[in-house]
């Protein structure tokens, strides 16, 4: 058997020793506790649920859907657009749902990169957006998203070889896994760059309704000029806790969305119409569920930074977003301190490389643990110690 050299060009998972230390611990009967994975524990709301069950029992949902998706949920995305951002989508040329965020991110490399082709990807970041360009034959160029830049990239650091083959620039506001936030002048100044180098630009921004303390983080497409230049991924998961329903959308250039509608009608059959049926009772329903759940996160995203900061790591309230992206004390990096945290106080944190290069020196918390998790989580901190002495490890700022 002779696999194709894509599947060996695919990075190794990182999380591998770590998982089987899970693992290991699991099998011995110890429980762990995890602030690992970004997946809300919160249960969609129930007249979304109501919707679904009784779009599963009406026959005409048991069929293939169109793969551009109900004429009736574009619609809905547009309006809840509209009302959300202030931004007019053309319902039939600048909206598609997609099977979740993640699907099409991966997708748009097919529209987008040949062989030797560049995609601009951000340090830490989200990894399908350097996995979808390296299945495709393509090099991801890495932005560090530091400190110091507030975890912005700054574009105008990068090598004049390395933007002549670069076609598409990745951006995600509120961040993974930093939680940072951009504004649109950032976005404005992105689009500025993106038309001097003839980028298109993919922002993703599955978590701009997970936002706290009266922060309400804007899209790029509000952006002026947008929409020449770039589309937006968005998903229902992080808003409407429906993860695992696997829905989600893409908006903007309609150039874009086309190749991409052109290369999924090929690939895919659609969403599960009763699935749709339940995505539009969650954007056009009542939308308080999404104050209640920032309510809650916002409660354990404090008592999150307190614990951290009170055992020697540095963490500051992120705005929006589900994570927590806490510096870890001197003596370690990230996976030895995460290994460190399992291995004394069985507390599973996320080490930052696991996003890239420029997340060594950091770890990611999610805040989607359940409240009884999240209490026994913090009191295993506070028995945490450090067993290091200070030696010149490897973090960047
Ligand atoms: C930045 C980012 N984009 C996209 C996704 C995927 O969203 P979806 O569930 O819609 O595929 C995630 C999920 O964690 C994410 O963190």
């Amino acid at each position: 058997m002779r696999m194709a050299k894509r599947i060996e060009n695919l990075p190794p998972y990182l999380f591998v020793e770590i998982s089987k230390k899970i693992a290991e611990k699991k099998a011995k009967g110890e429980d762990v506790v995890s602030f690992g994975i970004g997946d809300p524990d919160i249960p969609t709301p129930a007249h979304v649920i109501d919707r679904l069950c009784q779009a599963a029992k009406d026959p005409v949902n048991h069929r293939y859907p169109e793969s551009e998706g109900l004429p009736e949920l574009r619609q809905a995305i547009a309006k809840w657009y509209q009302k959300r951002f202030g931004v007019s989508l053309d319902p039939d040329k600048e909206v598609l749902p997609l099977i979740g965020a993640k699907e099409g991110i991966a997708h748009i490399a097919l529209c987008f990169i040949d062989a030797g082709d560049v995609a601009l990807v951000p340090d830490p970041g989200y990894p399908v957006y350097s996995i979808g360009t390296i299945l495709t034959g393509g090099e991801p160029y890495y932005l560090p998203l530091t400190g110091k830049n507030n975890f912005l990239p700054s574009l105008n650091n990068i090598p004049e070889q390395v933007l002549k083959k670069a076609k598409l620039l990745w951006l995600n506001y509120p961040n993974n896994p930093t939680g940072a936030v951009a504004g649109l002048d950032f976005f404005q100044k992105a689009i500025e760059f993106a038309r001097q180098h003839d980028l298109a630009i993919c922002h993703d921004g599955p978590y701009t309704e997970v936002a706290f303390d009266g922060y309400q983080p804007v899209s790029f497409i509000q952006a002026s000029g947008a929409k020449d230049v770039g589309i937006e991924f968005h998903s229902l998961s992080k808003s409407y806790n429906m993860t695992g329903w696997r829905i989600g959308m893409v908006v903007g250039n309609a150039t874009m969305i086309d190749a991409l509608k052109r290369v999924k009608s090929n690939l895919d059959s659609g969403i599960p119409q009763a699935i749709q049926l339940a995505a539009i009772e969650a954007l056009s329903g009542p939308q308080d569920c999404i104050q209640e759940h920032n309510a809650i996160y916002q409660k354990r995203r404090d008592l999150v930074v307190e614990m951290l900061n009170s055992i020697g790591l540095e963490a500051k309230p992120p705005k929006a977003s589900l994570y927590v992206w806490a510096r870890i004390p001197e003596g370690y990096n990230s996976v030895e301190f995460t290994t460190d945290l399992l291995e004394q106080v069985g507390v599973v944190v996320t080490p930052g490389t696991g996003y890239g290069r420029y997340g060594e020196g950091y770890v990611r918390l999610s805040l989607t643990i359940p409240d009884a998790g999240l209490v026994k989580g913090l009191s295993r901190l506070a028995g945490w110690r450090s067993s290091r002495i200070k030696y010149g490890d490897k973090r960047v700022s």
